[in-house]
């Protein structure tokens, strides 16, 4: 039992305690699987930007072999009112109006030379879902949002079963949150990504999140009055001073409101954060990977209580209604390569034509890139037919499931065989689980979702990652502020 724990229990909490000490969280540590902020790989995709080459548009376009005529749209917008404590992510903190003009310009033509030259390829393509997400897409007025909507819509037809969904911060609650909101709903955007992190007014306000749990409530009913019917929370865990309790309150706060979904994030902690330094210098003020797995299981909890199912590419809980489709979400999770992903704008990745590629980060290369007609991709790779297995079986490990058969047919190749002792190990943890043709994480193997799936990178891609460590190059900086998964120094695998 941990020491931290002697408080009053409350029911939920009572609960999460009797699920974490069955768990036998120890053994499952001393195999090797641990969960720790500062090396914690969200596995959303497969292989890392450490692992990119050098590689030039002209292989990237050229001679389609996935035909997939299925294209899940990302738009990324790097801007934000001010850098949250947690956030590592590459933004622009107050943007000058003329950096944003230039930019929307740049990202315009990204999406016209893209959209040639698929169109060059492949013909009746379909768009089941756009995300604009960042940064903060509301940082963008409703005029400029409407013009970059409808630009995508000339180059790319969507209809009117493509999920649009925007990534909304609270703030604008206290600015244009109305007129912005009244314009995404008039500009066929469906659902809303409301990033709330946290119902507790003292952590948004160490964590310098510019909102308070009011603003958020408030913006949710916005939403609500303004004629949404599919929105979505984002909370985020661990953080500084937080506890059981706080975290209950914001659970509660959160499923009280009724949203079709909640994701909670678990925080990665890297060096471009201040909540990094923070953990440097005070590390009693965070939660330790004890409370961290049980912050996890009182949301799967819940969750559960309150009727929502437990996707899991993400920890995404969604309740279950027969006309919604949470179409970017599957698309996510689903990462086969019947789905392809175009993302647009600085510091994105795209998977495309069994390519990964990556923008620049940098938002002046981006634009100059654009300025010269030429797509601003930074790095890439083509992945063999051995990296796409491994791809399919990291991200599905991750989804919580993966279909066997499924892959075995695609890729000519006995799972069983290919994995034989990396299967065994994780069954006798009691991780895994296998059904006719299928593999499911247990309810222990989900605590440990993307510590499994980093399990299945290749021995080439892992060799790969070590050499890159070694290099020394003048974007060697850039790539490790960037590279925010599969670090070889960090990785744990299984003894
Ligand atoms: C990139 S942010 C953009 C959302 C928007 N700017 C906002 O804050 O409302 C998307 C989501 O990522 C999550 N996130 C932010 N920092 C994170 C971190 N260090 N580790 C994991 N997830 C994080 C948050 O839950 C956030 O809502
Ligand atoms: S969490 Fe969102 S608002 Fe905060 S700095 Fe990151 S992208 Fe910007």
């Amino acid at each position: 039992m941990n020491s931290n724990l002697q408080k009053e229990k409350t029911d939920l909490l009572r609960r999460a305690v009797e699920v974490i000490e069955k768990s036998c969280l120890e053994q499952i540590w001393q195999a090797g699987l641990r969960r720790d902020p500062k090396n914690y790989h969200i596995t959303v995709m497969y292989p890392p930007l450490k692992a990119m080459d050098q590689i030039s548009e002209g292989t990237i376009f050229t001679d389609f072999q996935n035909i997939s005529r299925e294209f899940a749209l990302y738009i990324h917008i790097p801007f934000c009112s001010g850098r949250c404590s947690f956030c590592y992510f590459h933004q622009i903190e107050k943007p000058k109006p003329k950096i944003i003009l230039d930019y929307l310009e740049a990202i315009k033509k990204e999406i016209r030379l893209v959209s040639q030259k698929i169109k060059e390829q492949l013909d009746g393509i379909t768009i089941p879902s756009i995300f604009f997400g960042g940064g903060s897409p509301t940082i963008l007025s409703g005029d400029q949002f409407a013009d970059l909507i409808e630009y995508i819509e000339k180059q790319f037809a969507f209809s009117a079963q493509t999920e649009i969904t925007v990534e909304v911060h609270p703030e604008i609650i206290r600015k244009n949150g109305r007129a912005l909101l009244k314009r995404y709903f008039e500009n066929q955007v469906n659902r809303l990504n409301l990033g709330v992190q946290s119902f507790d007014d003292q952590i948004l306000r160490t964590t310098n999140r510019r909102h308070t749990a009011a603003d958020a409530v408030d913006v949710y009913n916005l939403a609500r009055e303004t004629g949404f019917t599919n929105v979505n929370i984002d909370l985020l865990y661990p953080l500084p001073d937080l506890s059981p309790w706080i975290w209950e309150q914001t659970l509660i706060a959160a499923f009280n409101l009724k949203p079709e979904s909640v994701t909670t994030y678990f925080t990665a902690i890297r060096k471009p954060s201040s909540v990094y330094h923070l953990l440097q210098k005070a590390p009693a003020r965070f939660p330790n990977e004890y409370m961290n797995h049980l912050f996890r299981i009182m949301t799967i909890e819940k969750a559960r209580e309150e009727g929502y199912d437990h996707r899991q590419l993400i920890d995404w809980f969604v309740k279950p209604r027969k006309d919604f489709h949470y179409k970017h979400q599957k698309n996510e999770a689903k990462k086969t390569e019947e789905i392809q992903l175009l993302s647009f704008g600085s510091g994105v990745f795209t998977y495309l034509n069994y390519h990964q590629y990556y923008n620049f980060p940098d938002i002046r290369k981006y634009c100059a890139s654009l300025n010269e007609n030429k797509l601003p991709i930074w790095r890439g790779i083509k992945l063999t037919e051995e990296e796409r297995l491994a791809r399919a079986m990291v991200l599905g490990i991750k989804s919580g499931d993966v279909n066997i058969r499924e892959i075995e047919e695609r890729f000519n190749q006995k799972i069983d065989e290919r994995y034989d002792s990396l299967l065994l190990n994780l069954e006798k943890l009691e991780l895994l689980e296998k059904t006719n043709g299928n593999i499911r994480l247990s309810e222990k193997g989900i605590l440990f979702a993307d510590e499994i799936a980093v399990q299945f990178i290749t021995p080439d891609m892992q060799n790969k990652l070590r050499q890159q460590n070694e290099l020394i190059t003048s974007e060697q900086e850039l790539i490790e502020n960037y590279n925010f998964m599969y670090d070889m120094s960090e990785l744990n695998f299984l003894k």
